[in-house]
């Protein structure tokens, strides 16, 4: 069984900051640090970091190659990782206040120029049971998703950010969906928790769903399953990437055979140093630091 993450790499322009800037408002950041993201690329480091082998595919311009060379030293397989000559890489500019908190500005660049070719020419290397990962921040989703689909691959989706697009996939083919409460309300277009868990039965019955609560934990949701994850609380330094490290701690779990209640517990705790850390990929932690992990 093989892991494909076909997904975003950005490049971070981190900017510190006492509040966001309001509309009209010009304001001085305290530091600006620039360091590899993208949900894809932390979603990959996450896997890796975890102790399971991750093919990751995507695309960067010349500008992006320190990006692969780190997913490379992470251990991250990156032979499908298409570089362009005329198309700058993605990048996202991140708001960091005084709380740890964020807003995002995403360009998409090489994210946004997937060809269906490139998708059909990693998708060759792919087969029944493999898994792939998605976020929403790569043109062809939905192509990708048919393919992958065709294969019989098991398919995790982490509707990452939140648009129209989404809708543009075929749910009924994705077999795990993680998402965050934010994106839960739009998806099902409730309000309070329980509407939205009745909301995301609904929509994906036989499916896996995870929803991640921030302070409150997570909840997974099977049919009529229903299994409750406390969240480790820590210091917030800076919650970017937590979400990308429960994905990739997740499934790492999963693949290395363990329960669900324990997968989810160690998504927890990897999750919650991140959020003790500065940065987006360079915060996703270890798996000794996990295991080591104490409240
Ligand atoms: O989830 C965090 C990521 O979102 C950042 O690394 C940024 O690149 C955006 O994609």
């Amino acid at each position: 069984m093989k892991v494909l993450n076909f997904g975003s790499l950005n490049i971070d322009y981190v900017y510190q900051l006492e509040h966001f800037v309001k509309k009209g408002e010009t304001i001085s950041s305290d530091a600006l640090n620039v360091s590899s993201g993208g949900k894809g690329l932390n979603q990959s480091i996450a896997l890796c970091r975890a102790g399971t082998t991750v093919f990751h595919a995507g695309a960067i311009g010349t500008d992006g190659i320190f990006l692969q060379n780190m997913m490379k030293d992470v251990g991250v397989q990156t032979q499908f990782i298409t570089t362009f000559e005329n198309v700058r890489t993605g990048n996202a500019i991140i708001q960091r206040d005084k709380y740890g908190e964020n807003c995002i500005i995403l360009y998409g660049g090489a994210n946004q120029a997937i060809t269906k070719e490139m998708v059909d020419k990693v998708l060759e290397n792919f087969s029944e049971g493999d898994w792939l990962v998605l976020q929403n921040e790569i043109n062809e989703n939905p192509y990708i998703v048919e393919q992958a689909h065709e294969k019989k691959m098991r398919i995790i989706l982490n509707p990452a950010p939140m648009n129209e697009k989404i809708l543009q996939i075929n749910l009924n083919y994705i077999d795990c969906i993680i998402l965050n409460e934010v994106e839960a309300q739009e998806l099902t277009g409730q309000k309070t928790l329980e509407e939205i868990y009745s909301g995301l039965q609904s929509k994906f019955a036989n499916k896996e769903i995870i929803l991640t609560l921030g302070d409150k934990g997570s909840v997974y949701i099977f049919n009529d399953m229903l299994i409750r994850q406390t969240a480790y609380k820590v210091q917030t330094v800076d919650t970017t990437a937590a979400g990308d490290t429960f994905v990739g701690y997740y499934l790492s779990g999963i693949c290395q055979g363990l329960k669900i209640e324990d997968a989810l517990d160690l998504a927890s705790k990897a999750a919650a140093i991140t959020v003790s850390r500065k940065g987006a990929a360079l915060s996703i932690p270890y798996k000794e630091e996990v295991m080591q992990f104490e409240i």
